[in-house]
């Protein structure tokens, strides 16, 4: 019972952390295979950047967009040397990251008539009016219709579909290099390079949308470095703060003089708090191997989910970039996400019948193995069992067999 509105099925009270657990009010401990829904990258309690958020706290709190403060200034700088030549917008949250790339591709492309918007289906891109507009889901979408005109859907990697969708109106086209939400989908290379070359070829934008999928969750620290490409725009988010909220989007240098003053704008978004934990969280990130830490984790993880994938017809699919992994099962995810839940593991899902791991990424092996030991066990008691063969309707007679 809560005064909360209850758009959340929620009911555990988490109360503490420490590296990749939480405990909750009763006092008992969860391996969180979840990471806050990607946020907690660094896992819970982080000592450098509670130790930065401790010290730019009793600096500077709050001082407004009508100034500059230093740690804001240092971090744009810095993820423009990490990711390309770009100017930086600070905001609150992934969907506002996203709003804010739609409104700047409208201003850079709208002057020409570009007002549209290609995204792809099963895209999740954030629950404000304009990020819904793009996302994929039904329920999601319907209960708030009529959404942004002009916004066209195209099959996941598909190149021929997305060449016929972009044309002289599209401003920008949004895709994430691995689809979180919709069920984690990785775009293969050629998908992401030849989106590249459309776009380049009919003058639309290209987002790469990495509110999820970037800063290291994929062992890169943008997703879109796996295919060699570089994007026009880049939206970042969820573990980016650290823990506090801190979205940003990335516009190519020479594509943002066409925003001016007022264009956009944001009271609390590039809080300098939040820029200095995000200094600590690159700083953690870019420091040596932690990268390729994440990616042979990656792959451990990837081996013993296709071990156990082997003994569960259960289990349909695995699909996996780094520290992104989706478990597509047969049936409906929840009674594995449950059984994980008893056994001390916290798991999302994405859509209903994929299972979702973005475990921190200071995750340890032997957290994996015990990951591992619990699933194969929640498997074996029959927590996802395959369905039933298809009925056979017997000809004129109206039964079925199984
Ligand atoms: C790819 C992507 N974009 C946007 C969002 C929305 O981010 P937020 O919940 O911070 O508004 C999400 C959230 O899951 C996401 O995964």
């Amino acid at each position: 019972m809560s005064a909360l509105l209850p758009v959340y099925d929620r009911d555990l009270v988490v109360v503490s952390g420490k590296g990749a657990r939480v405990t909750d009010a009763e006092g008992k401990t969860y391996l969180d295979f979840a990471a806050g829904i990607g946020v907690n990258g660094l896992g819970y309690g982080d000592r450098e950047v509670v130790a930065a958020i401790r010290k730019q706290a009793a600096r500077l709190l709050h001082a407004s967009n009508l100034y500059y403060s230093q740690p804001v200034r240092d971090l744009a700088d810095r993820l423009v040397t990490l990711a390309f030549p770009a100017k930086v917008f600070f905001c609150n949250s992934g969907t506002e990251a996203v709003e804010a790339a739609m409104k700047f591709a409208r201003r850079i492309g709208g002057p020409a008539g570009r007002t549209d918007f290609v995204a792809f289906e099963h895209a999740f891109h954030g629950r404000t009016l304009g990020a819904l507009s793009m996302t994929w889901t039904e329920k999601y979408r319907t209960p708030f219709e009529p959404l942004l005109p002009g916004v066209h859907f195209c099959p996941w990697d598909d190149l021929k579909a997305a060449a016929a969708a972009i044309g002289p109106k599209t401003a920008a086209v949004f895709v994430e290099p691995v689809q979180g939400e919709g069920g984690v989908r990785v775009a293969p290379r050629e998908f992401l390079q030849g989106l590249a070359d459309i776009c380049r070829d009919r003058g639309a934008l290209l987002v790469s949308e990495e509110v999820q999928c970037g800063l290291g969750r994929t062992g890169k620290l943008f997703a879109y470095q796996h295919a060699g490409i570089r994007p026009d725009i880049l939206t970042l988010a969820k573990p980016l703060g650290g823990g506090l909220p801190l979205g940003a989007v990335l516009i190519k240098e020479e594509l943002a003089p066409a925003i001016a003053v007022g264009d956009h704008g944001s009271t609390f978004g590039g809080n300098p708090v939040a820029a200095a934990a995000a200094l600590a969280v690159l700083d953690r990130l870019t420091s040596p191997k932690f990268l390729d830490k994440v990616d042979q984790k990656g792959v451990f993880l990837r081996k013993g989910l296709n071990r156990i994938a082997r003994s569960y017809p259960a289990i349909s699919q695995v699909r996996s970039q780094g520290l992104m992994v989706g478990i597509e099962l047969v049936s409906s995810a929840i009674p594995v996400v449950k059984g994980l839940r008893e056994k001390g593991i916290l798991v999302t899902r994405a859509g209903d019948n994929v299972v979702r791991l973005l475990p921190p990424l200071v995750v340890k092996r032997k957290d994996i193995r015990e990951f591992l030991g619990a699933l194969d066990a929640v498997l074996a008691s029959g927590a996802c069992a395959p369905p039933a063969p298809p009925a056979v309707m017997l000809e004129g007679g109206g039964g079925a067999v199984a």
